[in-house]
């Protein structure tokens, strides 16, 4: 059997005093598709919504089921979640990072969910968007980085390329800065 790679957050110790790691990130799974899209259109309503306007982040945030995510895995993408764990609930995702190639450049793109911005959560599934890219021979990552996640992307080591723009998936236009890190 596979087993999927964990990636390393703070440890905290359950109720038997074991070691545990929560939320924790892995590689993400078909079955996943439906919760990234829950958390990606939350994270952009709840963290970066106020640095765009309403018509952007309705587009940017739209209504979507795990399709669209199911469609990137099968044509090569890598995903990777945040899981939550509590004792007698379900598990709960709290984050994703994508990792793609694209124009023969190695691509990612991190959410999270507003609840869990700033524990590092951000942090631990970049690393293992990185560690993919690493594995496939990258230099370099890219990054278009929007407004929001600007000083998280630098703070990670990202250097700023140009000012420019994303086209979202109805054609409408998102400022942005593209980012380059060095691997
Ligand atoms: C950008 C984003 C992924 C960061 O996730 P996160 O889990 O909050 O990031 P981390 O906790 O790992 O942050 C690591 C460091 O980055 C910097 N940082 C992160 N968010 C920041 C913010 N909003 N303002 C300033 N610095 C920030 C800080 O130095 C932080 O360390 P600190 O909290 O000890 O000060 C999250 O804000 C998000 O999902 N935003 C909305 C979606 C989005 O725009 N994603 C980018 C698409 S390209």
């Amino acid at each position: 059997m596979l087993r999927p790679t964990w990636y390393a957050l703070s440890k905290t110790l359950d109720d038997t005093g074991m070691a545990t790691e929560n939320p924790s990130v892995r590689r993400a799974a078909i079955e996943d598709c439906d919760s990234i899209a829950a958390v990606h259109i939350e994270s952009i309503r709840s963290l970066a919504a106020r640095y765009y306007d309403q018509k952007i982040v309705q587009d940017w945030a739209r209504p979507r089921t795990g399709g669209v995510y199911r469609r990137a895995m099968e044509t090569g993408e890598m995903f990777f979640v945040a899981v939550n764990r509590e004792l007698g609930k379900a598990d709960q995702i709290v984050g994703f990072s994508s990792y793609r190639v694209d124009d023969g450049k190695h691509r990612t793109a991190v959410y999270v969910s507003g609840d869990c911005a700033r524990k590092g959560v951000g942090t631990a599934l970049l690393l293992a968007a990185e560690s993919a890219a690493r594995s496939q021979g990258a230099k370099c990552i890219d990054v278009a980085a929007s407004l929001c996640a600007l000083d998280f992307y630098r703070t990670n080591g990202f250097q700023d390329l140009r000012v420019g723009e994303h086209v979202l998936s109805t054609g409408r236009r998102m400022p942005c800065v593209f980012m380059r890190k060095e691997l």
